[in-house]
């Protein structure tokens, strides 16, 4: 059975992911979407928010399980027994961070493939700091996020 584990930091998760995962879940036995615990960049939601947001996202997706870690991927992967990495690409911007992001973790263990699916291009401009931009300002955020995320999000915004 192929694994493949879906790595991010999904704050919070949009259409643009679920299309990657829904893609990747086609292709896969099963896909396992983590969230994790990125040192770099400062939460909007906690782990346990998102990571709830993408279990009522990804009901209709039978061979996909929700889990969060800390810590290198690869090791992640390796307890897993995952045999690929999938990513999304968007734009070209997206490819010169991915390429090294690859290429490290293939240093770091050799055996883990990347696979890469390319976004749809009516999710091309979507990323999480835009949804959140739009929610800070009262924007509309519906075509951006699944249903469970825009109804979660615009309750936290009204707290
Ligand atoms: N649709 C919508 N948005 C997308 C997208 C898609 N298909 N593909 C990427 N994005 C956006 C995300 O929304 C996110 O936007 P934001 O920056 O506005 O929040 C951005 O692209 C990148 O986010 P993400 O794909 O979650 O990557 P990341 O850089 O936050 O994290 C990890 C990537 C988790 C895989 C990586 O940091 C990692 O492996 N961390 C663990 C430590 C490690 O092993 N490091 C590597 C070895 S040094």
């Amino acid at each position: 059975m192929t694994i493949a584990i879906y790595p991010g930091s999904f704050d919070p998760i949009t259409n643009g992911h679920l299309d990657i995962l829904k893609s990747g879940s086609e292709i896969f036995e099963k896909v396992i979407i983590a969230v994790s615990y990125n040192v770099n960049k400062k939460g909007f939601l906690s782990v346990e928010e998102r990571v709830e947001l993408i279990k009522k996202s990804v009901k209709h997706l039978p061979n996909v399980e929700v889990d969060s870690f800390e810590g290198l991927t690869v090791e992640y992967a390796k307890m897993k027994k995952a045999d690929v990495l999938l990513r999304g690409l968007r734009t070209s911007f997206d490819f010169e961070y991915e390429l090294q992001l690859s290429q490290a973790n293939n240093a770091l263990n050799n055996d883990l493939k990347t696979i890469f699916l390319i976004t749809k291009p009516e999710y091309n401009f979507i990323s999480s700091s835009m949804v959140r931009e739009i929610l800070v300002n009262n924007g509309d955020i519906s075509k951006f996020v699944p249903k469970a995320v825009e109804e979660y999000l615009i309750s936290k915004r009204g707290i």
